[in-house]
């Protein structure tokens, strides 16, 4: 015990030096004055010298953290992020060049973007679309109409799925298709936000079919479609709470025109009378929202500002000021986090789970931020 105690020990005070070591390093003093001409003659073409980007989608360096500048462009020539301008100049500037031109670009006053208004969340344009769904999903995306889904707390990935085979067709079933074609994809998102976080009804047992005979057929279910019919997962549909007969009209079409190999297998042996009572065990389940899409931008934002807050500062890490920075381009750097395209474990998994309604919606907050 005590020598792990010794070890434990050992262990902090190394990571501690270590940590010492590199804030040393990169706290060497730059020479702005001197950086004024690195970034004269190698950068104002792209960031300007008043460091912000001259055209849309390039970042803007004024005023961003020293230790920052001096950490990106050290990816950029280490291969971390490729981007071929960037690789190429950051591999011919001496080490002094760049701590220099990092001097001189967090020197200057910090740029506002010019993000322009502000855009109203995913959740309230969703919110309009789902208006015109509301005669047969209802409002809240509870159907009242026996054989219409309800879509209330549905999974958004499964969502997005289900409107794109209406729109290729893979989904032949009227009248979707028709409704959906002139949908644009952040549209389709939004609305799958908005409808994923209302609240699915209770429904009281079916007119036919027994839930509690049903109960035991689920048990191959449940690993997809979550414990008693409540997904988990954003591509598998939830099943508790769905309308008894949409659930028996589609399971037996699994069987006939509707095509999922996994799905396909899993019912091929039920009689129909297995099926009704499935339909009335899920049917009597009760749900609940797979997201919370009215806070979403609110909670998340929240993490992001425990470290991308003006001011905070993380010995470990050199983070970024995001404040104002230019929209296109933050969307940019979170797609390139989500989509692997850039290494930085934090922020991976900060922005794996998100959509692109969902980036560009925290793109415009941050674009929208005074810049400090
Ligand atoms: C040909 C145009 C161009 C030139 C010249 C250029 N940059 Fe860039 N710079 C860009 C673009 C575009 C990006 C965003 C690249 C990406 O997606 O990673 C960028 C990104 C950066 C970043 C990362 C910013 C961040 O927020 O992560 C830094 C730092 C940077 N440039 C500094 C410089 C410096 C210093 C110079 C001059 C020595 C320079 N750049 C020259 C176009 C340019
Ligand atoms: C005229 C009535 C009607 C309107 C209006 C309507 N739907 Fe539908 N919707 C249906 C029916 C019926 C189905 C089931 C079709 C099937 O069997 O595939 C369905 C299925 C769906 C599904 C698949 C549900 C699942 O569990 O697989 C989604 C998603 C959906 N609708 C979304 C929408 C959206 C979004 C709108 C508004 C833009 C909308 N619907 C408007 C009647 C309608
Ligand atoms: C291997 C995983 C898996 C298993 C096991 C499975 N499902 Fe599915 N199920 C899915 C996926 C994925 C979909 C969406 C497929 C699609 O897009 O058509 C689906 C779709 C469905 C649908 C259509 C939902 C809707 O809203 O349109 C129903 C109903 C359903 N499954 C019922 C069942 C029942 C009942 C069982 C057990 C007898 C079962 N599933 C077993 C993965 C599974
Ligand atoms: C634990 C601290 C931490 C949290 C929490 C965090 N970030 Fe980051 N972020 C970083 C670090 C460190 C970097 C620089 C990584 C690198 O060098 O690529 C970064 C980089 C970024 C960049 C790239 C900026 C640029 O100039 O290239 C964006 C955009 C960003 N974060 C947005 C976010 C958003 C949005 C969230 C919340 C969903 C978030 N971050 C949460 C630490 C964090």
């Amino acid at each position: 015990m005590i020598r792990l105690m010794l070890g434990l020990a050992l262990a902090l005070a190394l990571i501690g030096c270590s940590q010492e070591d590199a804030a040393k390093k990169s706290a060497a003093p730059g020479d702005a004055t001197a950086g004024k001409t690195v970034a004269d003659r190698e950068c104002k073409g792209c960031h300007g010298l008043d460091g912000k980007g001259t055209i849309p989608a390039i970042p803007t360096l004024a005023g961003q953290t020293e230790r920052y500048l001096v950490a990106s462009l050290a990816e950029y020539r280490d291969g971390k992020r490729s981007h071929a301008a960037l690789r190429d100049i950051s591999t011919r500037l001496s080490d002094a060049d760049v701590r220099n031109v990092a001097a001189y670009y967090a020197g200057l006053a910090p740029v506002a973007g010019d993000a322009g208004a502000p855009v109203p969340s995913p959740y309230e344009s969703g919110r309009k679309t789902a208006a015109q769904c509301a005669s047969c999903h209802g409002e809240d995306g509870n159907s009242k109409t026996a054989g219409t889904p309800s879509v209330a707390g549905q999974q958004p990935g499964y969502f997005v799925t289900a409107i794109r085979e209406y729109l290729t067709g893979a989904r032949p079933t009227a009248p979707m298709h028709m409704l959906v074609r002139d949908m644009g994809r952040l549209d389709l998102e939004n609305v799958a936000l908005y409808f994923a976080s209302q609240t699915p009804a209770q429904r009281s047992a079916p007119p036919a079919g027994d839930p509690a005979a049903g109960e035991p057929l689920t048990a191959v279910c449940g690993g997809c479609h979550g414990f008693r019919g409540v997904s988990e997962d954003t591509a598998t549909p939830g099943l508790a709470g769905q309308d008894p007969q949409y659930l028996a009209t589609v399971i037996q079409s699994y069987r006939a025109t509707r095509k999922h190999e996994a799905m396909q297998r899993a019912v091929a042996a039920l009689s129909d009378k297995d099926i009704a009572n499935i339909a009335a065990f899920y049917a009597v389940q009760k749900s609940r929202p797979a997201e919370n899409g009215q806070r979403l931008i609110e909670d998340l934002t929240g993490k992001c500002n425990r470290c991308h807050s003006p001011g905070v500062e993380n010995p470990a890490m050199a983070i970024p000021k995001i404040n104002g920075q230019d929209k296109n381009y933050l969307m940019m750097a979170l797609r390139a986090y989500r989509d692997d395209r850039r290494e930085s474990s934090v922020m991976h998994r900060m922005s794996l789970p998100y959509s692109d309604t969902v980036i560009d919606s925290i793109a415009s907050f941050y674009a929208n931020q005074p810049p400090k």
